[in-house]
């Protein structure tokens, strides 16, 4: 495999090897606590410990920033790759010098986030890191499978990824709301984000499935160009502009 190839499976190695055991920690957590929290205002006594709720939350918040990181490895690697290819810097550099400052930016938002306290600056720190991904995938070099949007891991992802930002912004709201509204909207959107988790190993497969490795590409290239899935047709790659259909 080239050094392309290889890089192109960093974001789906991390994906499965680490942010998917992850989210199982994660999820186990959350259901002892809210079992736990359950069984105390019922004034059962719970065999599950009190710790269960801020294992919990000290697991959520790694998976928080193991999913934004992972959402910005899977937008860097077509970002540099097509930008590199196409030397974009040469007609956009507005454009290229724009992108990786918001790429800097949303990193330095993530990391102020965890940091911030007062219910503005977890305000303003979530929406510039939220604000951040959805500029990084509007950018022409993201395939976005805009026809298919209700299957695309590109929106799946953004989606999974702002409800984690969410998540890390309202951590203090749930534990001082006494009606418990923070937790319950919690517990919704997030119930949300683990079938936009469970949709991300589907759609992830699914789009390694299409991704050709690099010597396979100008074959490939050529399939789509002809139509190979509708007629038959000759692949000759090299001589792509005498390459005929035959059917
Ligand atoms: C897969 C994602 C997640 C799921 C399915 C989930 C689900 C839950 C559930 C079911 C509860 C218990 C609710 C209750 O007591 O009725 C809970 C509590 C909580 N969650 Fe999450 N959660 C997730 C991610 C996160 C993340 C990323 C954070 C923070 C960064 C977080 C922070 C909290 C906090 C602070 C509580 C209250 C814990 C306590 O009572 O001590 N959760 N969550
Ligand atoms: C929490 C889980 C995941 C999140 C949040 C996530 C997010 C993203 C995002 C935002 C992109 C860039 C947009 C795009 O090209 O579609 C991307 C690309 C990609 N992801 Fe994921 N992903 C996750 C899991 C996975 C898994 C499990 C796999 C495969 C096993 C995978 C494979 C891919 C591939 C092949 C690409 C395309 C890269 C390219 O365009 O060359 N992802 N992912």
């Amino acid at each position: 495999m080239s050094a392309k190839d290889i890089a192109a499976l960093i974001h789906p190695a991390i994906a499965i090897a680490f942010v998917f055991p992850l989210i199982g920690m994660v999820v186990y957590f959350s259901l002892q606590t809210r079992q736990r929290r359950l069984a105390v205002v019922a004034g059962d006594k719970s065999k599950i410990p009190p710790t269960v709720g801020p294992e919990h939350l000290k697991l959520g918040r790694v998976l928080s920033g193991a999913v934004v990181g992972l959402t910005l490895i899977g937008l860097a690697y077509p970002l540099f790759t097509k930008i590199s290819a196409n030397q974009t810097w040469n007609d956009e550099p507005l454009r290229i010098g724009f992108v990786s400052l918001i790429y800097l930016a949303t990193i330095a938002s993530l990391l102020l986030l965890y940091r911030a306290k007062p219910k503005l600056w977890r305000g303003v720190f979530a929406s510039l890191t939220g604000m951040g991904l959805i500029l990084l995938g509007s950018q022409p070099e993201i395939y976005r499978r805009g026809f298919e949007w209700y299957i695309s891991h590109y929106y799946y992802g953004i989606a999974a990824a702002l409800l984690m930002i969410f998540s890390l912004a309202i951590v203090q709201d749930i534990y001082q709301d006494r009606q418990n509204r923070w937790r319950t909207v919690h517990v919704v959107l997030n119930i949300f984000a683990v079938l936009l988790f469970i949709g991300q190993g589907f759609t992830g497969t699914r789009d390694l499935l299409e991704i050709p490795l690099s010597w396979q590409e100008p074959y490939i290239q050529q399939l789509y160009e002809q139509q190979c899935q509708t007629r038959s047709c000759t692949v000759q790659p090299d001589e792509a502009s005498e390459s005929q259909p035959s059917g």
